[in-house]
């Protein structure tokens, strides 16, 4: 079986892992973890990084930072992995879903930005403005954009949308280490930007996360409420109720390891990018995602539409080639059906309904490549 996404584990891995097993440091403190979040900070162009156990720890950290609470509401596109929207209920705050552009999958900003005019209201407090929901009177203090698959959206109008409205910006990147809008890094464009580091993602730590943010004060208090809020290096003092997700030294071991090859690991992607986008192109009724003149993305995972996709996923799926359906819009699971859903095209389910991932690991050779277009294109002459 050809595998979906895969980790690529070729460098000085085992080494560090070695390094930490022979010296002991295997746990919470220790020189990898610093060096990882520095190396993730330096490479996406942020000041700080902090390291932590997943990306999902790390936007409900960069959530609680930015004063999000059970009185606000915090904005995310319909399209997202169930993290996203987990984080902003373990906050208690409650998401307002907008769907996304056809084309290119992110959220719709012209529909966020109408959403905002028609059903907010400004008002201050303490002389700091903010935006409120008319219909709920809570504050909407955040917005979540999450640059699915590594695409990324139009981030300088996103960023004036959220200056005149007054909401922090915190970018679920999990999936865009190594893309860019306009030359400056996903992850960067707000107050906190948060990365994965999980098995299938581009480089990985097994698990693991790493927050980047531009303000020293944030970052210190991240590193703080990671580490269970203890305040004294010697006593057992904590001045707030903490969390212990702190990322291990073990595991930032690997991660240094997987930064030392990232370039490499990005220039793959990329290529394999382009080969299935070549080799794809007017086969079957297959439509790609689209990506803006702007963005340079990392091409995480190549996912396209067909009105066949039930069918080509069983056949990838019975053929040796592992595929994959897209997530289930938030909107449409169970336990957010009653989530104010903001769309007027429900364009996020024909998204889902005709969506499929195939086999994009960083490491997939261009023979596995060539297997799989094969496959997919025997899959649609059995549809002639
Ligand atoms: C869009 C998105 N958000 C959040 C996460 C959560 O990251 P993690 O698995 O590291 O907790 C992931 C990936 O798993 C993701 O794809």
């Amino acid at each position: 079986m050809i595998p979906l996404s895969i980790p690529q584990l070729e460098g000085n891995e085992w080494k560090y892992v070695k390094d930490c097993i022979d010296t002991g440091w295997i746990s919470s403190a220790g020189s990898y973890v610093n060096q990882f979040e520095q190396m993730v900070a330096d490479y996406a162009g942020a000041k700080y990084g902090v390291a932590c156990m997943n990306g999902t720890v790390g936007l409900h950290i960069a959530q609680i930072l930015s004063g999000v609470t059970q009185d606000d509401h915090v904005l995310v596109p319909n399209i997202t992995f169930i993290a996203t929207l987990n984080a902003v209920k373990y906050t208690g705050a409650t998401p307002i879903l907008v769907d996304v552009n056809a084309d290119n999958w992110q959220m719709d900003l012209d529909l966020l930005d109408s959403y905002l005019n028609e059903n907010t209201i400004g008002k201050e407090i303490e002389g700091i403005p903010f935006s409120f929901l008319k219909s709920t009177g809570k504050r909407v203090k955040a917005i979540m954009p999450v640059h699915v698959l590594g695409n990324m959206g139009d981030m300088a109008r996103l960023v004036e949308i959220c200056e005149k409205y007054h909401l922090d910006i915190i970018e679920d990147s999990t999936e865009a280490l190594g893309s860019t809008f306009n030359g400056k890094h996903a992850g960067t464009f707000g107050k906190f930007g948060v990365f994965s580091f999980n098995g299938n993602k581009i480089i990985s730590t097994g698990g693991g996360g790493v927050i980047v943010t531009n303000d020293k004060d944030l970052a210190d208090k991240a590193k703080h409420l990671t580490t269970q809020a203890k305040v004294s290096a010697m006593d057992y003092i904590h001045d707030e109720i903490g969390y212990n997700y702190r990322l291990v030294n073990v595991l930032a071991a690997i991660g240094v390891a997987q930064m030392e090859t990232f370039p490499k690991l990005l220039e793959n992607k990329r290529q394999m990018d382009a080969f299935y986008r070549q080799e794809l192109e007017g086969v079957g009724d297959i439509v790609f995602q689209s990506i803006d003149e702007e963005v340079n993305p990392n091409c995480w995972l190549f996912t396209f539409k067909t009105s066949k996709m039930r069918d080509l996923l069983a056949y990838l799926n019975e053929n040796g080639v592992q595929s994959r359906p897209f997530w289930m819009p938030m909107n449409q699971l169970e336990m957010f059906k009653e989530e104010i859903y903001v769309s007027t095209e429900n364009v996020s389910s024909k998204i889902y309904d005709t969506s499929i991932s195939i086999p994009s690991s960083a490491g997939i050779t261009l023979e596995q490549q060539k297997t799989v277009v094969e496959t997919i294109k025997e899959f649609y002459k059995t549809q002639e």
